[in-house]
């Protein structure tokens, strides 16, 4: 395992996404959603540093089949069912991969007519991108590696690591 990006690193770059969420949005409320499981880490991290009122809401996105990679088949499973019409939603994801999850929920949360939908990821890795979608804020832009840790998993572990780090063979 290859440390790629320092949990010092990570807190510097959340407190200057914070900041600049802070000074882009003029709304007294945030109606965030966490992109579970992954999104968890960086979320909590990310709304103890915003000005607004935030309420928080969760959800789970499953690909159908047993391919590991975004199948473009997916099915969301909300945590609490929530008016979001009129609301300014912000998604946050952990990382922006293909974008067919973040391309999907867009598409699916523009129905219920939000105000506005912006999206906040943690990572991208621009080299693997299937979709035109980019996130309105980015942490950092990686190389095609699988990474793990800061919420980031490999089989359901290293989540739980304050780094990201490359997972190498
Ligand atoms: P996308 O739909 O291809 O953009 O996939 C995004 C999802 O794939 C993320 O939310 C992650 O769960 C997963 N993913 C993509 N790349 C990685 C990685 O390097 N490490 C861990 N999970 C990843
Ligand atoms: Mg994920």
């Amino acid at each position: 395992m290859r440390k790629l990006i320092t949990a010092e690193q990570i807190q510097e770059r959340v407190a200057q996404l914070a900041s600049q969420i802070n000074g882009d949005y003029s709304t007294e409320i945030v109606d965030v959603i966490c992109i579970l499981k992954g999104g968890m880490i960086f979320a909590s991290d990310l709304i103890r540093r915003l000005n607004m009122h935030v309420r928080v809401h969760f959800i789970h996105v499953s690909s159908y089949g047993a391919q590991k990679q975004s199948l473009g088949t997916l099915s969301l499973h909300f945590s609490s069912p929530s008016e979001l019409k009129d609301r300014h939603i912000l998604l946050i994801e952990d990382i922006l991969d293909t974008g067919i999850t973040l391309e999907f929920l867009r598409e699916h949360l523009k129905q219920e007519e939000p105000a506005s939908l912006k999206s906040c990821v943690l990572l991208s890795k621009p080299a693997r991108r299937r979709t035109n979608i980019e996130a309105d804020y980015t942490g950092f832009e990686i190389e095609d590696h699988f990474v793990v840790g800061y919420g980031l998993d490999f089989n359901e572990l290293y989540r739980n690591l304050p780094y990201v780090a490359v997972l190498e063979e």
